[in-house]
């Protein structure tokens, strides 16, 4: 059997000894880059001859895919994948997987925990308790009102795999559920016991809005200035799917001028953000590293998928999430 090249572009684990050692007796050459700030020619250079590519965050664009004649395979170590021209793999016959299942639980616990935060509004909860330890006595002047989570309606845009599980979790919360999600199948919808909305709807009548579409043409800055200034000055926005979803500028603006309550962000345009991002400092708007995915047992699983991905491959056998459809490579 022709040995196999399998390429890492780059990696978030600490080492991949692991990986070394799952394919320690398979006719494969593995090799592990950390190129994500690479320049083009040194990207290609390590890249140039794989036959199956492993990519986290790097941009694998269609210039870059035109130059990668024996590549066969994109594996995307995630559950995103716009960093990847997928047409372009298509017209060049490369195949592109993903791994959508691997910290379902992981991302629907951080989006509670961001809901939580806001609602119960942690940070000026530790601000008050910080003024207090330097006074000797309890001052919660500068927490504001607070108003109970439980009872309240919560808007779910996207309930795919991480939407509908908090439809789960936020009715065991005892909190009333929207749906919006155009795609989601009648039967669908009734196995979840909900009826999709329009999203005005829920933005309207939503005392929280947690943000779970995959980022597309369509959804890009689906939530922009028209749309914060439908939603109640109480209510609060969660985004833990992908940055452009929301327009930044008018989320901070929403947040500084009142239309809305606050918001807690998992998830950037620009990975991370700079210096200068428009929701930093900003008192009501919690922000966390784009860390929804990690767990333990969620770095570990996703390990794993790749795994079984990469081993399917050397049995001529298909990924187990295909994203395009490809004929054989010529
Ligand atoms: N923050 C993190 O660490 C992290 C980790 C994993 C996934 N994510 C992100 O979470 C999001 C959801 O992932 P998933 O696995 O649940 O995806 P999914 O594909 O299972 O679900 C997405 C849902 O969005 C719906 N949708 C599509 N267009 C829509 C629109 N215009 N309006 C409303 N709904 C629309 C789809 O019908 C689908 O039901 C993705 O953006 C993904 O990249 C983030």
């Amino acid at each position: 059997m022709k040995t196999v090249r399998i390429v890492v572009t780059d990696y978030i684990e600490p080492d991949l000894e692991w990986e070394r050692a799952q394919l320690a007796s398979s006719p494969v050459d593995f090799e592990a880059f950390q190129l994500k700030f690479s320049s083009r020619e040194d990207l290609l250079a390590g890249i140039r001859d794989a036959h199956v590519l492993i990519v986290n965050m790097v941009d694998i664009n269609r210039e870059i895919i035109q130059n990668l004649p024996s590549c066969r395979l994109i594996i995307r170590h995630g559950v995103g994948y716009d960093n990847i021209d997928v047409p372009a793999a298509t017209e060049h016959g490369i195949q592109v997987s993903y791994i959508p299942d691997y910290c379902r639980e992981e991302v629907a616990e951080q989006a509670m925990m961001l809901l939580l935060a806001c609602r119960r509004k942690f940070t000026k909860q530790q601000e008050s308790l910080e003024v207090s330890v330097k006074k000797g006595q309890w001052d919660f002047s500068s927490v504001g009102a607070i108003r109970r989570f439980s009872g309240t309606k919560a808007g779910i845009v996207g309930c795919g795999r991480i939407g509908s599980l908090m439809v789960r979790m936020l009715r065991g919360f005892g909190i009333e559920v929207m749906v919006h999600d155009p795609y989601l199948s009648e039967a669908r919808q009734a196995e979840l016991g909900i009826r999709c909305i329009s999203l005005e709807e829920v933005l309207r009548k939503a005392d929280m809005v947690t943000i779970h579409p995959a980022l597309s043409h369509e959804t890009k800055y689906m939530i922009a200035e028209r749309e914060l200034r439908m939603m109640k000055p109480t209510a609060i926005l969660v985004n833990t799917a992908r940055g452009a979803i929301v327009n930044a500028a008018a989320l901070a603006r929403a947040c500084k001028e009142g239309w809305i309550a606050g918001a807690g962000i998992d998830v950037f345009e620009k990975e991370p953000p700079e210096g200068g991002f428009v929701l930093r400092g900003i008192p009501n708007v919690i922000l966390t590293p784009h860390l929804a995915w990690y767990s333990e047992d969620a770095g570990l699983s996703i390990r794993e998928k790749i795994m079984e991905d990469i081993r399917r491959f050397l049995e001529g056998r298909p990924p187990r999430f295909p994203i395009n459809s490809v004929g054989p490579k010529e």
